[in-house]
């Protein structure tokens, strides 16, 4: 693992721990808003999915499921462009990030080599923790 990588974690925990509110919060339609945590439920099940392939060495079912569930090929099914409207632009970045950081997983995933493929899963569970950090919804 890259030092750099190491040291932005540690940096999104330690914001993360503070006592007071300081997410931005970000008001949907009550209907988008379950939309928006069931797929956040979604992308739980789906990383839990990935790492479950990757302790059995299957690297091309961890791509299948990340591109299909995480990456750029699953917004359409999470319904991205609705619930972009009401999100602020650092919001639309965080969740362009993640999207794309699974599609690239999915690439890396896909060349077969384990270690390159937990670096670039990484970025996308960092993705994860930075929206996390930044915004709220209730
Ligand atoms: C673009 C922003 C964004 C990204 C990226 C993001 N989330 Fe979320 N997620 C949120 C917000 C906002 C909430 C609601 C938090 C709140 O209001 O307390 C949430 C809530 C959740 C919840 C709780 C769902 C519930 O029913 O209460 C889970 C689980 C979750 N996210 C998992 C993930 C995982 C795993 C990833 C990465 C693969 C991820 N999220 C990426 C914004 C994001």
């Amino acid at each position: 693992m890259k030092k750099t990588t190491l040291i932005l974690i540690l940096l999104v925990f330690t914001s993360a721990n503070a006592d007071e509110e300081t997410r931005q919060y970000v008001k949907f339609p009550p209907k988008l808003q379950l939309k928006q945590l069931s797929n956040m439920r979604d992308h739980m099940v789906a990383l839990n999915e990935i790492l479950e392939y990757m302790a059995f060495d299957d690297l091309d079912e961890a791509a299948n499921v990340a591109e299909k569930r995480l990456g750029l090929s699953a917004r359409h099914a999470h319904n991205t462009n609705d619930l972009a409207k009401y999100m602020p632009e650092g919001m639309k970045q965080a969740g362009y990030s993640m999207h794309s950081a699974a599609s690239n997983f999915a690439q890396v995933a896909k060349k077969g080599d384990a270690e390159s493929a937990y670096e670039a899963l990484m970025a996308v569970t960092q993705s994860c923790v930075a929206c996390h950090a930044g915004y709220r919804t209730r």
